[in-house]
């Protein structure tokens, strides 16, 4: 379904649900709340520098993109009939085509490249886009892989590999805050943001089409008048770029050493095993509640996200461009990347579960890019709560002058969204629930989540399917 037809469809207010969003004291309080702290965070600087900085960052909101890609994209095929092959073929090359973008150097392979698992090729927090490639991007690039399962988003899931647990709350969509409900929506999205490949129209894009090498495949493919009409060839362009992420040799291989333990072709040393268990301890890592590690009840092979779109309090990250001004905050779910839930205070600092399927390959973590090593990410977790300092500066001026400012990235009123259950809730000491060595184990399991292992690697005897 259409983001925006759901999000007009729930008007329920601030439904609380799910354990992991904190139920909120008084409605009335944070509605006050609400409104007070999204003018601060939209709120522009006076200044004309600033006026202009934010012109430029202008994002492209949902409403845009889903207006560039219209619904009519599958039905479109029931005439041209393509052929999935030739559209996965025409789509490879759009993808990896530079002269798709407005700086004429920037293709999506640029920022999902695929010896990275499609995510970033560099440990930039974002990285750089636009007509000259001098504007950064807003958020850390996500890898492309295993989104065979995402679900379309939806703010009410039940989900069928927790049976009984109700309704999990704000679940699924691309992007970090579940904005797209499909691939070809999304690709709108790059193409158009100016500090992505920002091209000036979906005309510019289709033009730049008709001279490409690949053009000939293209009318192979949609029809020989496919190019003529500038709205239609977009709308296939973005549906061959979908096809195209939807190769499974590319996409979602299942090829890591974990996957080929779950089909009994190897096993796991001492330490990854070790650390797969304290991934899974619920009083422990409890990473699985979030991350899931086991078969699903389906029989799929596990994504290592439930989807869940939650807000876990991550540091604000200096470095951003956005954040060079103090009233702009990225609050996910709620805006103002994203329009709809503006007015759902509950969800403000919310962001989808990343999969963590070849997650040792990134060199940056989280929607802000704000962390460089796994090490780093996984100390957070143990340490969040129990050494707060560690990780959020200090408070510069006013009555809590020098106290730590916990969850900086989250104006004062959605505070309290952020989860606080284990692994971040201190051990009955109160300690960090995770010690170095399990760590370290927890570190050597991730590292069996990367593709491309080959069974032989396991000295195994290769079990044959049924
Ligand atoms: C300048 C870097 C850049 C380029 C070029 C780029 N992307 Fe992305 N991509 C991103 C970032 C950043 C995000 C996360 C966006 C967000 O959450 O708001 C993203 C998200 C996505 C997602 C959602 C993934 C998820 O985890 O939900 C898809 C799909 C995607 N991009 C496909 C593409 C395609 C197709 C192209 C080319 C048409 C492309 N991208 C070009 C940076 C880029
Ligand atoms: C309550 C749900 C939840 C739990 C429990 C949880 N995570 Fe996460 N994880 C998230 C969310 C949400 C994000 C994205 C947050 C953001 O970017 O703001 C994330 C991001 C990550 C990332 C960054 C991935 C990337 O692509 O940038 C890593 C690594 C990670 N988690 C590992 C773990 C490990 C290891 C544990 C257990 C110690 C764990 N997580 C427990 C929800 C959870």
């Amino acid at each position: 379904m259409d983001v925006l037809a759901s999000i007009k469809k729930s008007d329920q207010g601030p439904c609380v649900i799910r354990r992991r969003y904190t139920a909120s004291l008084s409605l009335l309080l944070l509605a006050l709340a609400v409104s007070a702290c999204h003018e601060q965070a939209v709120r522009q600087d006076s200044g004309a520098e600033a006026r202009a900085e934010q012109r430029r960052y202008q994002p492209v909101t949902v409403s845009h993109a889903d207006s560039l890609a219209n619904d009519n994209i599958y039905s479109m095929q029931v005439i041209a009939a393509p052929k999935v092959a030739l559209m996965q073929a025409v789509g490879r090359k759009i993808f990896f085509d530079p002269a798709m973008s407005g700086s004429g150097k920037q293709s999506c392979a640029s920022c999902h490249d695929p010896a990275y698992a499609y995510g970033p090729p560099n440990d930039l927090a974002a990285q750089p886009g636009g007509a000259d490639l001098s504007l950064m991007g807003n958020r850390a690039v996500p890898s492309l892989r295993y989104k065979d399962r995402l679900p379309a988003f939806v703010e009410h899931f039940y989900d069928d590999d927790k049976p009984g647990a109700g309704d999990q709350g704000p679940t699924g969509g691309f992007g970090w805050d579940g904005k797209f409900s499909t691939l070809h929506s999304q690709a709108a999205l790059p193409l158009m943001a100016p500090n992505e490949m920002a091209n000036a129209s979906p005309r510019d894009v289709v033009r730049k089409l008709r001279k490409a090498s690949y053009a000939p495949l293209f009318r192979e493919t949609f029809g020989a008048h496919a190019l003529d009409d500038e709205a239609s060839a977009f709308k296939w362009m973005t549906l061959a770029l979908e096809y195209f992420q939807r190769d499974a040799k590319e996409f979602f291989p299942y090829s890591s050493k974990y996957d080929a333990v779950l089909r009994g072709q190897a096993t796991l040393s001492a330490d990854e095993q070790h650390g797969l268990e304290v991934f899974n301890d619920p009083l422990k890592g409890n990473c699985a509640s979030c991350h899931t590690s086991k078969i699903s009840i389906r029989g799929g092979l596990p994504q290592f996200s439930d989807y869940g779109v939650i807000a876990i309090g991550v540091p604000r990250n200096p470095q951003l461009t956005i954040n060079h001004d103090p009233a702009f905050y990225d609050l996910g779910l709620c805006g103002p990347f994203r329009s709809g839930l503006e007015q759902q205070a509950a969800y403000c600092g919310a962001f989808r579960t990343p999969s963590l399927r070849n997650v040792a390959l990134r060199k940056t973590f989280f929607h802000n890019g704000s962390f460089h090593s796994l090490k780093d990410v996984l100390e957070f977790y143990a340490t969040r709560d129990t050494n707060p300092a560690r990780w959020y500066p200090r408070i510069q001026s006013g009555p809590h002058r020098d106290e730590v400012d916990v969850y900086d990235d989250l104006p004062a009123a959605y505070k309290k969204n952020v989860n606080r259950e284990v692994p971040f809730q201190p051990d009955t000491h109160g300690k960090a629930r995770l010690t170095d060595a399990e760590i370290k184990d927890m570190i050597a399991f991730l590292n069996t989540l990367t593709d491309g292992y080959t069974v032989a690697q396991s000295g195994k005897v290769v079990a044959r399917r049924p």
